[in-house]
């Protein structure tokens, strides 16, 4: 089987303002000293981590590395192994180049094959090795996001492969957002931290996602989103047609689309109850002033 040839999803275009950081990815990993190496991607939701991952997917595929992808899911995260039969769809076919135990255990373990549940020391075991010999074949590139949200056993087996993957071809590149627990960074793996966009990336985003957006409406979205992407693409989409186009109808506080009132919804239900209460304060003061001042214009 030729691996380069894998299933993968569609090229993304690429994402603004991300050069540096693709570039380091890129080095991260081409550089001969760190080969065989795991980094872990953070930042803040909406900073644009999978479309980095995405980036970087189409990157590696152009370059004839072979991408596996798996991305932790809320929903599944009570799954025993769900994100490793997610990862490993493409080589089912492949088990074979393992011996009896390993592939058998490995079977049972994605749900392909029955027996009593396999032991997590044998299963570990053989998805290295399994890796190990597509490796051996063509570079590989291993891509998972959103790990705070994969089920136990995988992160359990994802961190064993994660740190045994010197003097390999096997890249691992994980996305979560700051401030989660994950394994990656208790096992103290190098870190990149992807920042919000500057001031030009923000423009051009801007522009591009809502070119019907007059440049003054433009820069108080800017100036609201600071530099995060999803910000910068929801906030106009939450405005009426004629707050879009005139500034001076623009509210003071800005309203939020479901996606993004989701997301803040997110942030505030992992705070303590005594900073919910905290900030519940904060956003009344600033409506209530929003409030006034609307009522004083003219
Ligand atoms: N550099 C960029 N250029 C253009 N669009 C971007 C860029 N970064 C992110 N986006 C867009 O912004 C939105 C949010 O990005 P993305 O989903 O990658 O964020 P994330 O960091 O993965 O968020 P989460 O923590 O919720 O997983 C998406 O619609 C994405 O396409
Ligand atoms: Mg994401």
């Amino acid at each position: 089987m030729d691996y380069r040839h894998l299933p993968l999803r569609p090229a993304a275009t690429p994402p603004i303002g991300r050069e540096a950081d693709l570039e380091f990815v890129r080095s991260f990993f081409d550089d001969s000293a760190v080969r065989g190496a795991a980094l872990l991607l953070t930042g803040e939701a909406g900073v644009g981590k999978t479309a980095l991952l995405d980036a970087v997917a189409a990157d590696a595929a152009e370059r004839g590395v072979c991408v596996l992808r798996a991305a932790g899911v809320q929903f599944e995260a009570d799954i025993a192994f769900a994100g490793l039969n997610q990862l490993l769809v493409p080589l089912f076919d492949s088990f074979d180049v393992l011996d009896p135990l390993h592939r058998d255990a490995l079977r049972v373990a994605v749900g392909v094959g029955s027996g009593p549940a396999p032991d997590r020391l044998l299963t570990s075991t053989a998805v290295l090795l399994l890796l190990r010999a597509v490796a051996a074949r063509s570079p590989l590139l291993l891509l998972v996001d959103d790990v705070p949200w994969l089920d136990r056993a995988t992160t359990s087996v994802l961190g064993f492969v994660a740190r045994r993957l010197v003097g390999s071809d096997i890249g691992l590149l994980a996305a979560c957002r700051s401030g989660s627990d994950s394994f990656f960074e208790a096992g103290g793996l190098t870190e990149h931290r992807l920042r919000p966009l500057d001031e030009a990336a923000s423009a051009t985003l801007l522009s591009r996602a809502h070119p019907d957006v007059p440049p003054s409406v433009r820069r108080r979205i800017a100036a609201e989103a600071r530099g995060n992407p999803l910000a910068l693409v929801e906030l106009p989409a939450a405005l009426t047609r004629e707050q879009r186009t005139t500034p001076a109808a623009m509210p003071a506080v800005l309203p939020l689309t479901d996606r993004l009132q989701g997301l803040f919804a997110t942030r505030v239900t992992s705070l303590p109850a005594a900073s919910r209460e905290l900030l519940l304060l904060a956003a009344l003061r600033d409506a209530l002033a929003a409030f006034d001042a609307d009522d004083d214009a003219p």
